[in-house]
């Protein structure tokens, strides 16, 4: 079958799009579609419907066109054919009708859509904003501030929201087809005309609208060039003939498209679903069937877990050491839960659905029948390895055997049971709820089967899944010790802690290093260290600094100071001239001269430390490939996605010399 076909079905003209798997608007795609709308002008059709094949509508512009030359007829070009057809067209939606996908929905005359269906314009995601009239269609359907939240946020919205919005016409039930052909001889009995959605004004309600927006977004997108060029769009939709706003729009698109944030946003696309692929195994690998998840260890990271799979309806049991400690374990997700229903994101009756999905026990024989087990118990060998061994007692056989450990060596937590090839690393990031990466660990008895199915579930869960070798931090906790370290060099050499946190965020990462360390608590590395010897502590310029702070009683937030000094009350930072005094003298123990550090060295110097690991991650092969570390660091450490996480913002900028 043909990319495009066009049939007529009495006098109704019906254009197909068949490009799997998401009818991205390719070349071959533009050329069909303008070839079908000028051969039904001709033909007996009164009026067309443009519809897809497969899974979804339309779901954009083809993303893998965008870093080659751009090829006539251009989207604009084929989006000016369906407005200015003599017959109405009315547009079918079912799937996914995105960026380009949506922005042809709005060219058309009319759109309906099924219940099912979403649309949105999600262009800002990869560094980019609607390139082909979507910021000047869709508030002059919509209103302007309706259209800022859809694309700024680049959230879809479904078919009822749109239906509410005047951005869809008639939301529909039954067989696509046969709907839209149904709404389509309505409105030929209505004489409906092709209504052109450039004649309609768009108004904005009140002035200060567009400079609101450009602030929350300055905070909010920190750093993003698209958001404040999608504000000036809309702001034009209103202010300006709609030729002459379609003329901003393009230019405003191509150099976002041109810009080295989409550049690194579109190989963020790419990566996250690349990172889904396991090497070596074909799709078609068998999975196991996970419909009852344990949880051993109730803690930070036990709750957040529960809640991950009780959200998608996935009964979970929560063991724990005591009736106490299940209370304490509950109480906590029923109090996230609760700022969930408070935020308006979740209602009280959702919240009691999810509640009762966890149960608690202190019993493992109630483990017999569960498919998977995750254990989040504290970060002990010992204790983890006696835990595999009661598993291994109590769990039927075929069941998956996780540990969300941290550094622990995953082989060794296998050997513990007799069953190696049913465990691996499930390492969620903090909260546990929240965070999108999941790493998934591979040991050397893993199961091909225990692989994919873990790949799989974090899909099925809302994560992003990366998959790693077994060695000590594993991917991102790996690459943190020389970060860190060179975050400490930074200090003894010059830097201030606020300047060096400020050149890191500033930069765009979610916060620096050394708050990142007051926050989490400077007494788990000192902990940590503790338990190595010299030469795995490595150069003692690079934790001389927490190591005395510690001893200062500075554990961080928790105890008031760290890096800073904290308001009891806010939580607000603020220097601290002790902590300067501490750097000054520990840099004059070991003979450092300081001198002024500027912003941009301290950004190379950390980010390449970053990448420098990667690499040696990559050599070693415990990650499959340099994009899926960027993965890592972007959806589980607040790297910066429009700089493309730390090994592509590395290739950038040693391409740029
Ligand atoms: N261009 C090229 N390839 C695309 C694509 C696109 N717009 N959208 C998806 N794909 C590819 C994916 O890379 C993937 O390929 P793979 O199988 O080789 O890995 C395949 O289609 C399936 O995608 P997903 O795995 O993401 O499938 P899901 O079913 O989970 O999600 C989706 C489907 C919701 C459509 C999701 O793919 C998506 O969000 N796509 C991007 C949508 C988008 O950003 N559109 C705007 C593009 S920019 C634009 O339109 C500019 C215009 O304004 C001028
Ligand atoms: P935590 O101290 O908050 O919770 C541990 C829980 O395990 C406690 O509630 C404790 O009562 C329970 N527990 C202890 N022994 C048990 C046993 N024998 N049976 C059942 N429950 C038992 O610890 P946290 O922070 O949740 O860490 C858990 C694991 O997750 C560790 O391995 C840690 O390295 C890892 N991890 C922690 C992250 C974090 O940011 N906190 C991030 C990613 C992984």
């Amino acid at each position: 079958m043909s990319i495009v076909s066009y049939e007529l079905i009495d006098n109704i003209g019906v254009i197909r799009l068949n490009y799997p798997p998401v009818n991205a608007l390719s070349h071959a795609l533009r050329v069909g579609v303008i070839e079908a709308v000028q051969q039904a002008q001709d033909d007996a059709s009164e009026i067309l419907v443009l519809m897809c094949e497969g899974r979804t509508f339309i779901a954009g512009a083809d993303i893998r066109e965008f870093g080659k030359p751009a090829q006539d007829p251009s989207l604009p070009d084929m989006l000016e054919q369906l407005e200015n057809s003599g017959k109405p067209i009315v547009a079918a939606i079912h799937g996914t009708a995105l960026g380009g996908g949506f922005e042809t929905a709005l060219a058309c005359h009319y759109r309906c859509a099924v219940k099912s269906a979403k649309v949105g314009l999600p262009e800002v995601n990869l560094g980019l904003l609607p390139g082909a009239g979507g910021t000047q269609r869709t508030p002059r359907l919509a209103g302007a501030e309706a259209a800022l939240d859809m694309i700024t946020s680049g959230s879809p919205v479904s078919a009822e929201k749109a239906l509410a919005l005047n951005l869809v016409d008639r939301v529909v039930e039954g067989d696509l087809q046969e709907a839209a052909i149904g709404y389509a001889r309505e409105l030929l009995e209505q004489n409906a005309p092709a209504r052109r959605v450039r004649d309609l004004s768009a108004e904005s309600a009140e002035p200060e609208l567009f400079d609101r927006y450009r602030k929350q977004l300055a905070k909010r997108k920190r750093g993003q060039i698209a958001p404040q060029h999608i504000v000036r769009c809309v702001e034009a939709a209103v202010t300006l003939p709609m030729d002459e706003g379609l003329a901003l729009e393009r230019k405003l698109f191509l150099e976002c498209k041109a810009s080295p944030q989409s550049a690194a946003m579109r190989h963020m696309f790419f990566a996250e679903r690349e990172a889904a692929k396991v090497e070596g195994l074909a799709k078609d690998t068998p999975t196991r069937d996970i419909n009852k998840v344990a949880i051993i260890g109730g803690g930070t990271m036990g709750g957040g877990i529960a809640m991950n799979f009780a959200n998608v309806g996935i009964p979970v049991t929560l063991v724990e050491i005591s009736d106490e400690a299940i209370e304490r374990g509950l109480g906590i997700i029923d109090k996230n839960y609760s700022i969930t229903v408070s935020k308006g994101k979740l209602n009280e009756d959702q919240k009691q659905q999810r509640m009762a999905l966890i149960q608690g026990t202190t019993n493992y024989a109630d483990l017999a029948d569960m498919d998977l087990v995750i254990e989040a118990v504290f970060e002990n060998p010992d204790l983890k390895k006696e835990i595999f061994k009661k598993l291994d007692a109590s769990c039927k056989p075929g069941a998956i055997l996780a540990s969300n450990t941290s550094y622990q060596d995953i082989d060794q937590i296998a050997a513990a049971t007799s069953r190696p090839q049913d465990v691996l690393g499930m390492h969620f990031f903090s909260p546990a709820n929240v965070m999108k990466l999941l790493e998934i660990v591979r040991g050397e008895h893993s199961a091909d089967d225990v692989i994919q199915t873990a790949m799989k579930l974090a899909k099925t869960i809302g994560k992003v899944p990366v998959l790693s070798g077994n060695c000590y931090g594993f991917i991102g906790n790996r690459m943190l010790k020389p970060y860190g370290s060179e975050a400490q060099l930074c200090l003894l050499e010059g830097a201030t802690p606020a300047q060096l946190d400020a050149a890191m965020q500033n930069f765009g990462m979610a916060m620096g290093p050394l708050a990142v360390g007051d926050l989490a608590g400077l007494d788990i590395g000192y902990k940590a260290r503790e338990a190595l010897t010299e030469e795995q502590k490595g150069d003692p310029k690079t934790f001389c600094i927490p190591d005395a702070l510690v001893e200062m009683g500075r554990l961080g937030q928790k105890s008031g100071a760290g890096y800073y000094r904290y308001d009891p009350e806010t939580r607000a930072r603020q220097p601290d001239p002790e902590v300067d005094e501490l750097i000054a003298a520990k840099a004059a123990e070991f003979g450092i001269e300081r001198r002024e550090l500027s912003d941009d060295e301290i950004v190379e110097r950390l980010t390449s430390a970053l990448a420098r690991e990667g690499e040696k991650i990559l050599e070693e092969g415990i990650a499959q490939r340099r994009s899926d570390i960027d993965v890592v660091y972007a959806f589980g450490y607040g790297f910066p996605v429009y700089r493309g996480g730390p090994m592509f913002y590395a290739q950038q900028t040693a391409a740029e010399g």
